[in-house]
């Protein structure tokens, strides 16, 4: 049986279309299933985090409370919905924190302009609280004794502030703290923390470490040594380059380091004496950084192996980095053995010119999103995506593909065997061959939404069985 949903708005053919079967346990596919209901919606969902990751930002907090609707609460000043209490954007600014109900665990008191908490008691009417969010009030200021009555205090978010790491002490004590986001320093006072910060403040239980835009221009990861349970450190936006930032031997960091829009032009060094500094890492984000140079380091050559040790590495971002070459071996089992997700969006300059350019057994999806490729060019070599034979997810939206033969389009995906994902979407696809699609076995998804479709050739999507389509 075949299902097949045409929508035809304003001569553009939106379709979409799901053939194949449920059976397939790869671990992405199977992420896929458990975590939403049909993987048209994952990879949705996927997309809309920008990237094609399972994994957030470490950084992002979903505040959105349960369904149900909030009551007023705190003499008014609130409003409160099962354990969540916010106390944030009032009209009339909340000056103190009123009594609440013991169910609350959950605080919001953001937006406030209290610009200090000069009251050792400022929370001791909700001592049992275990999520704190303290962002947009421009704090200058902590009474040292202000946190002491939150001995449940997990969660300490306190964006845009005016902190220095003297005035953070009481913060920096808390310690039962497992999340602690400092981000957005305003006018980037902040800066870079000092060497033995974490020796005087040894944070027994923290996870997670939020550091974006605080104006760090030089770093010493050997800083996150005392923290023996940190597993990820976030750095987007601060003025870190191949110089200023040394890494160092954390075992700890079991998964990412985010250092989006910084000015690092190569790869972070990974190895020192052969052994690897960060043997655990999961999540490296480098994007939105210039690193076009790398072209010309060791990383783009074929002894990458000898010099990125990253045995765990697993979900690799480089979009918008200027990349302009991905040459055979960039992405290699040697240099990268547990790499799952690969993620080039935006890399508007890439050629693919060589065989095997992605070659990796491990590599399981990866994204070209928006790099705007004519894959019908000389540039992308026609069998660019051979050597993968566990990929099972390529999302390739805003590409060309209005040229490409059916025997290039056969030769790009022939021996991706496994695919169960394919986005199309947005590639100028103006028609489609009756042979373009026989060999795609696995295939769940395909995205071929916003196109030139205008007819779909009989017997096309004759493989597997037609499950869904939305
Ligand atoms: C997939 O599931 C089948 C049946 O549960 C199992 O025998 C097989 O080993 C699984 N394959 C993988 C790759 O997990
Ligand atoms: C708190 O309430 C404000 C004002 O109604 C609202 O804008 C904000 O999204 C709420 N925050 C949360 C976390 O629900
Ligand atoms: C605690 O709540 C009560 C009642 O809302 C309020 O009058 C009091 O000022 C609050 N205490 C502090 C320390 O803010
Ligand atoms: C990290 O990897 C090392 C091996 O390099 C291992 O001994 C250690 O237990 C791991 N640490 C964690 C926290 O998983
Ligand atoms: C499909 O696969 C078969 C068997 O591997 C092969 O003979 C055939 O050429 C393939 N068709 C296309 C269009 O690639």
């Amino acid at each position: 049986m075949e299902v097949l949903r045409v929508l035809v708005a304003v001569g553009v053919l939106h379709l979409c279309l799901v053939v194949g079967s449920d059976q397939d346990n790869d671990s992405l596919l199977a992420f896929l299933h458990r975590n939403n209901e049909d993987p048209v919606t994952t990879e949705r969902m996927l997309r809309k985090t920008g990237h094609v990751s399972p994994f957030q930002d470490p950084c992002y907090v979903d505040v959105a409370p349960p369904a149900g609707d909030d009551v007023p609460c705190g003499e008014g000043l609130c409003r409160c919905r099962h354990t969540v209490a916010n106390c944030s954007f009032r009209t009339a600014k909340v000056s103190y924190v009123p009594k609440l109900p013991s169910s609350v665990t959950e605080l919001f008191f953001t937006h406030n302009t209290l610009l200090s908490i000069d009251r050792d008691d400022f929370f001791q009417n909700v001592t049992d609280i275990e999520f704190l969010d303290l962002s947009f009030n421009y704090l200058t200021y902590v009474s040292p004794g202000a946190f002491r009555h939150l001995k449940k205090l997990k969660t300490l978010i306190l964006i845009a502030h005016y902190m220095t790491y003297d005035t953070l002490a009481p913060v920096l004590s808390i310690t039962t703290l497992t999340f602690l986001d400092i981000s957005y320093s305003v006018t980037g006072r902040l800066g870079t923390p000092p060497d033995d910060l974490f020796h005087r403040y040894p944070l027994v239980h923290l996870e997670t470490i939020c550091l974006r835009y605080v104006g760090i221009s030089h770093l010493n990861m050997a800083v996150f040594r005392p923290l023996g349970r940190l597993r990820n450190v976030q750095l987007t936006g601060n003025l870190l380059n191949d110089e200023t930032l040394h890494t160092d031997f954390l075992p700890q960091l079991t998964g990412s380091i985010v250092l989006t829009e910084n000015s690092f032009t190569q790869f972070l060094e990974t190895c020192r004496g052969g052994v690897s500094l960060l043997p655990n890492l999961t999540w490296l984000d480098l994007s939105t950084n210039p690193l076009k140079a790398l072209l010309k380091n060791h990383w783009m050559s074929s002894f990458a192996y000898t010099s990125i040790c990253l045995p765990g590495l697993k979900y690799l971002s480089l979009w918008d980095t200027y990349l302009t070459e991905v040459e055979k071996d960039t992405f290699s089992q040697k240099a990268f053995p547990s790499l799952e997700i690969l993620s080039l969006r935006g890399n508007n300059m890439l050629t693919m010119a060589g065989q095997f350019a992605f070659q990796n057994p491990s590599l399981q999806a990866f994204s070209l999103q928006s790099c705007g490729i004519d894959f019908a060019a000389d540039i992308v070599h026609a069998e660019c995506f051979a050597g993968c034979p566990n990929m099972v997810a390529i999302f390739l939206q805003n590409n060309d593909f209005r040229d490409v033969t059916e025997d290039k389009f056969n030769r790009l995906f022939r021996q991706v065997t496994r695919l169960g994902v394919l986005s199309l979407t947005s590639t100028r696809i103006g028609d489609i061959k009756a042979g373009m699609f026989t060999n795609f076995t696995s295939l769940q998804v395909l995205r071929l939404n916003v196109n030139r479709l205008t007819e779909i050739p009989d017997g096309v999507f004759s493989t597997g069985t037609a499950s869904e389509c939305k």
